[in-house]
């Protein structure tokens, strides 16, 4: 069975595309390999980390581009005959058009626990900003698929982390980062790049 060829879609620091590269330099990811990192930022430093590791990039504007943003993305996904694609910190919302074309080949990994702090309006440090103003004591991070409901496909693969006393977005983004986010999308991308029928 041949690998599954991934898109990474990313929009800033690219610190989960690293676990994604990582993972598949140490064989925890061997049934899908990296094709190409496409940015919606020209500026990510996500794309830097794809070149660094000899990864195709492609920048699709969505400020440049407006309406045709999706069209553009279709056509750079295609161009590459991507089978799969990963959300990984990438900030724009997709629509049901985009996400029934790609219909369970998408997933994304958000920094909660799913059902809670997600949806339109939760993303980066708002969400651990959200978790600390409510007062929880437990928070994580979910990978899931992405349908038209953002946030709302099925979940694969949970973590949770602890919060602690003193703690800021800042420092509570780091440990979810490091402790469950690094951790479960590696090893749920390999889970559903596996389960992928491709002969
Ligand atoms: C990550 O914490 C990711 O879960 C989050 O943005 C950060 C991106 O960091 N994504 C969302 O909030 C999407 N709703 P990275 O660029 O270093 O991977």
């Amino acid at each position: 069975m041949s690998k599954a060829e991934i898109a990474v879609l990313v929009s800033g620091g690219g610190t989960n595309l690293q676990a994604i590269i990582d993972a598949q330099k140490s064989g925890i990811i061997k049934s899908g390999r990296v094709k190409a990192v496409i940015s919606n930022n020209p500026d990510a430093y996500a794309l830097e980390r794809a070149r660094l590791n000899g990864i195709k990039t492609a920048v699709c504007n969505k400020k440049e581009l407006g309406d045709g943003f999706e069209d553009k993305l279709i056509e750079i996904l295609e161009e590459n005959n991507i089978d799969f694609i990963v959300l990984a910190g990438f900030m724009c919302i997709l629509s049901e058009k985009f996400t029934s074309r790609f219909k369970d080949k998408i997933i994304n990994v958000h920094p909660s626990l799913i059902p809670s702090f997600c949806g339109k309006g939760f993303y980066g440090l708002k969400v651990h900003e959200a978790a600390l103003n409510y007062g929880v004591k437990v928070t994580g991070a979910t990978v899931h698929y992405v349908n038209e409901i953002p946030d709302g496909g099925k979940i694969i693969m949970q973590k949770a982390v602890e919060i602690k006393e003193g703690d800021t977005p800042e420092i509570l983004q780091k440990r979810v980062m490091e402790e469950a986010e690094w951790k479960i999308l590696p090893l749920a991308l390999e889970k559903v790049c596996s389960q992928l029928n491709k002969d």
